[in-house]
């Protein structure tokens, strides 16, 4: 009964107010409460980008302090979580465990299960942006069966990741600078991206009360489908497949046939019909990164002329299909020395900053209600039950 609005994909349905995140697709743009995204990556740090995106406004310099302070006194997890870990296979995909380990932290903290307070919410809030770094990290040590790193909090959020990843406790761990800016610029290209899937997920789960724990662990399983955050992954096994500039047209060519389900990887995107803001950002900071480290990486090469070709075919011109986010990510990631299955994980951890920051903005919305969408029904009409020997 009753008439809706059918909107498959969420096409052109607004599920929320925001204050937080705004795009406009055909330009290109993309402000974190009114910031651009480029500026935030050239001059600001991951920290203060969570400070922004949780509380409005840029921080000033005691109030990033003591946030700072904050997220690295809840950067350890509980002994028993190592128990978890200890459960998967050793070659579990790190975004299962993520989901996993990520739903576990629900059971230990109880007193978050109050939303309805403020500061129950904004503990809940730090204990996810603090405690993701170290168990993306335990995921990584877990697959390789080295130990387990504790994190060290004199170092910066993002040296502090790198050397729970990398790091091993027979050798001292020196962080590098030029790394560590990079990882931290693609945690600020990664933080929120307004009512995307898995952001989306999160407020549906939230809106029903539940603990904030799990309703991050539903973002998490959310966002590793390939058509989102498991693009970044897809991206660089694409470009590594695709493996030369000769090779290019061929695939270029399947991702246009439409009988062939091909699409090329950290191409296309659902609100940008320009060139992703973020893409820009990321392809500079690869260049960099491969000349700071003294490499070249085949794949790079690979990834600019695919661009090139992409941008100058009229399937994609016509279809404003441009690289995302996703397109160069892999890359630097790559180079750094995360594997590929990493990837997705390192965008959760960022991205969970963006999931806390909205599922707060939710909770404290006076209009706030429990999503609730409504259906077209397509099926069968009353029938009476037809007993088994007479059908
Ligand atoms: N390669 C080839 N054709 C494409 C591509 C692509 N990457 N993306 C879209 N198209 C075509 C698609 O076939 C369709 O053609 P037609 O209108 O003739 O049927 C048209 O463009 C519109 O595509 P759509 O799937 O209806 O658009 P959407 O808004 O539902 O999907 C998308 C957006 C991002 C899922 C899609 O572009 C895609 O699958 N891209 C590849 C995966 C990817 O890079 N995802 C990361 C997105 S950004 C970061 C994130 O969200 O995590």
């Amino acid at each position: 009964s009753g008439k809706f609005t059918y909107d498959p994909g969420f096409t052109s349905t607004a599920s929320c107010q925001s204050a937080i995140t705004y795009i406009d697709g055909g330009e290109g743009v993309l402000l974190h409460r009114g910031y651009p995204i480029d500026q935030l990556a050239e001059h600001s740090t991951f920290m203060e980008v969570a400070y922004l995106l949780l509380h409005g406004d840029l921080p000033k310099k005691n109030e990033l302090d003591k946030f700072s302070k904050t997220i690295t006194y809840h950067t350890m997890v509980h002994e028993q979580l190592v128990h978890f870990f200890r459960g998967f296979r050793r070659d579990a995909h790190p975004m299962s465990v993520m989901c996993g380990v990520v739903g576990a932290l629900s059971a230990f903290y109880h007193d978050s299960t109050d939303i309805t307070d403020p500061t129950q919410r904004l503990i809940a809030s730090h204990r996810l942006i603090a405690k993701m770094p170290t168990i993306a990290a335990m995921a990584h040590k877990y697959s390789l069966g080295q130990p387990f790193l504790y994190p060290q909090n004199d170092l910066s959020y993002t040296g502090n990741f790198l050397r729970m990843t990398f790091g091993v406790p027979a050798e001292p761990y020196e962080v590098n600078p030029v790394i560590e800016r990079a990882m931290d610029r693609i945690f600020i290209l990664h933080a929120d991206h307004e009512q995307n899937a898995s952001t989306s997920t999160v407020r549906l789960a939230g809106s029903s009360g539940a603990n904030p724990f799990a309703c991050i662990a539903a973002g998490i399983a959310c966002l590793w489908g390939p058509a989102h955050g498991g693009a970044n992954e897809a991206a660089l096994n694409m470009l590594r497949e695709i493996g030369d500039v000769k090779n290019i047209k061929t695939y270029v060519e399947r991702a246009k046939d439409k009988n062939d389900p091909f699409r090329l990887m950290g191409f296309g995107h659902r609100v940008y019909k320009n060139y992703d803001p973020r893409a820009k950002v990321m392809q500079q900071t690869a260049e960099e990164v491969l000349k700071e480290l003294n490499l070249t990486d085949p794949v790079l090469d690979v990834a600019r002329e695919l661009e090139h070709i992409a941008l100058n075919d009229d399937y994609f011109v016509e279809k404003k299909l441009y690289p995302n986010v996703d397109f160069y990510s892999g890359i630097i990631l790559n180079a750094i020395g995360f594997p590929t299955e990493m990837f997705t994980a390192l965008f959760a951890l960022a991205r969970t900053t963006g999931w806390v920051a909205q599922w707060n903005e939710m909770i404290s919305d006076p209009e706030q209600k429990i999503g609730r969408p409504r259906q077209l029904y397509v099926g069968a009409t009353q029938r009476d039950y037809v007993p088994m020997d007479e059908r």
